[in-house]
């Protein structure tokens, strides 16, 4: 009875580890393309604010200066402290008001101690839109403490300061990345790659991928070699935006998740975990009860 107790303990721990490796095989968690967040009149308070902190720690780039938590610069002053301050800065203005001028024009009023070199919201780099001020604004009510009081009327929603709105992020990406200075996208760019603007009816969107990884990978016939460096250090997210926008410009449609596959999809492989975990334990119940009854046939 030991002996079999013993089996049967073993077949568990196999099952429990084959079950503990196929778990790590399922992603932690896929790189998701940042889902585009629009703010429109009826955008409600929350959301406004949550949109806000996701521009002002990414496009905003006021982190270069400023920290809204443990991590950002102490070229400017801690925005964890605006709102309270806000309403003491300018007598006769009220915090909301000042907020919205120091993002706007930051030149107003320069806090004391620190120099003026805060650039305005609206103007490069940043280049926020009216509606995404407000939205900056919104989470650095929160962030204080207080109630979101910014309410985006339509007017700051045609936004003529934004020159690049509508832009593709993934062309955007290109542009930075300098893909465009190589290479013709839907008729702008250089001449010394290939013309990419439709790669991607000629490429999968894994090879893409690949050859921005590992521009080895193959060379376009009729182009010179080596030429092309690699991209290998900019997220992987971004990697993803530059295909989808490729796989558009080709007519196609591409989600970066890389749901093209069903095999890729992390609620398909979850579900072949559990299918292969309890075929594990249908099975080695079975063959405990032969043991079992071999150990009481001897
Ligand atoms: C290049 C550095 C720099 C960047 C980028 C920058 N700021 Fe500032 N900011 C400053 C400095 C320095 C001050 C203090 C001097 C002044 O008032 O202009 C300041 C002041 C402020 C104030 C007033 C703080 C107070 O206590 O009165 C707010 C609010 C603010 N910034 C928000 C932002 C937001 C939001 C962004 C991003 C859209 C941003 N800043 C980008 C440097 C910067
Ligand atoms: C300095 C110039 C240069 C830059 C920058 C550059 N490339 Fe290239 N790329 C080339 C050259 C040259 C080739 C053709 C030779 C080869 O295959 O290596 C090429 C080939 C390619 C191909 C293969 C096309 C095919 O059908 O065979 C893809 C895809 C590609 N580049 C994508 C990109 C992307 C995306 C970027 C930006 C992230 C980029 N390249 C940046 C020079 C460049």
């Amino acid at each position: 009875m030991g002996w079999t107790l013993t089996k049967i303990s073993a077949f568990v721990l196999l099952i429990v580890s084959a079950y503990a490796y196929l778990g790590q095989l399922v992603p932690q968690f896929e790189e998701h393309a940042p889902a585009k967040r629009t703010i429109s009149v009826d955008t409600n308070a929350e959301e406004l604010a949550s949109i806000g902190r996701e521009l002002l720690r990414g496009k905003g780039g006021c982190l270069v200066c400023h920290k809204d938590g443990e991590t950002g610069n102490e070229r400017g002053p801690d925005l964890r402290q605006a709102l309270a301050r806000a309403a003491s800065r300018k007598p006769g203005m009220s915090a909301e008001d000042y907020l919205l001028e120091s993002l706007t024009t930051p030149d107003a009023f320069v806090v004391t101690g620190y120099p003026n070199i805060m650039p305005s919201a609206l103007k490069p780099p940043a280049n926020l839109t009216p509606a995404e001020v407000k939205a900056v604004v919104s989470y650095l009510q929160v962030l204080g403490g207080g109630e979101v009081t910014m309410r985006i009327a339509s007017g700051d929603l045609a936004a003529g300061s934004n020159a690049r709105q509508g832009v593709h992020r993934g062309r955007e990406l290109m542009d930075e990345s300098a893909c465009t200075g190589c290479h013709l996208v839907n008729g702008e760019g250089g001449t010394v790659g290939p013309d990419l603007t439709k790669v991607a009816a000629a490429r999968t969107p894994e090879e893409i991928l690949r050859k921005m990884v590992n521009p080895a990978a193959w060379t376009t016939k009729g182009f010179e070699a080596g030429k092309m460096p690699s991209f290998e250090h900019l997220p992987e997210g971004e990697r993803h935006e530059i295909v989808a926008y490729l796989v558009g410009l080709a007519g196609g449609s591409y989600s970066p998740t890389g749901a093209a596959s069903p095999w890729s999809h992390e609620g398909v492989r979850l579900g072949l975990v559990i299918l292969v975990f309890n075929l594990g334990m249908a099975l080695a119940l079975v063959l405990a009860r032969r043991w079992e009854g071999k150990g009481a046939s001897s």
